[in-house]
């Protein structure tokens, strides 16, 4: 079986981020054939096109771990009704200098938890369509707006009800399916072929 790498974003800076809890439910539950790794977005300075010329080392870092994934899973709050301004401001070191957007063709998937009701649908919205235009491609279904509480989530990757378990299960089952088709027509570049 074929192992894919997964880079994945977790949108909070919180120290206590429930969302970092999410993803760690969604590594223990995923399965065999993925491998995970966390790229980091808390250190990136504020994006602007005067860097173009000069990437800082924090900016090459994120677009380098990037071009080692084989594809990218996000997990993320809602803020504000949108995303994270930390993690926009990652998909925009990312998808610049103009022509060399880290994002191409990438397979990927969107997913993320909130103490409300709604469970991040309309940040999951506004990610959709920055990704979209960066030319990620996104698992469309399932979708999971995960509302979190404790009970469920107890810590250390535990899912303590059944039936969440199982449908976050389901959905990296289906990432890894998704990965699967979308690299079979879109292979990614060898990382030595690649620019930044
Ligand atoms: C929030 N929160 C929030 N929740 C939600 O469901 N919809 C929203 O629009 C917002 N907006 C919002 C803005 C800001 C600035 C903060 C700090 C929080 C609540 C949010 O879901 C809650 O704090 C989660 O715990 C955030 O996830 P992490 O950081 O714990 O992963």
């Amino acid at each position: 079986m074929t192992t894919y790498r997964v880079g994945y974003f977790v949108g909070s800076l919180s120290s206590t981020s429930v969302n970092r809890e999410l993803a760690r439910a969604l590594i223990a539950v995923a399965p065999d054939g993925l491998e995970f790794t966390e790229i980091p977005i808390g250190n990136l300075p504020l994006y602007s096109p005067d860097y173009d010329a000069n990437y800082p080392a924090e900016a090459t870092a994120l677009k380098d771990a990037i071009h080692r994934s084989q594809a990218v899973l996000f997990v993320t709050p809602e803020y504000n009704r949108s995303l994270p301004g930390a993690l926009k401001n990652a998909i925009d070191w990312a998808s610049r200098p103009w022509g060399q957007n880290a994002f191409d063709h990438i397979p990927a998937a969107v997913i993320g938890a909130s103490i409300g009701q709604i469970g991040t649908a309309l940040a999951q919205q506004s990610l959709r369509a920055v990704l979209s235009f960066c030319n990620a491609r996104q698992m469309t279904t399932p979708e999971a707006y995960i509302h979190y509480t404790p009970e469920v989530f107890p810590g250390d990757g535990v899912v303590a009800d059944e039936s969440t378990k199982a449908f976050l299960s389901t959905f990296m089952a289906e990432f890894r399916d998704h990965i699967t088709r979308v690299l079979t027509v879109l292979p990614r570049q060898s990382d030595a072929a690649r620019t930044r």
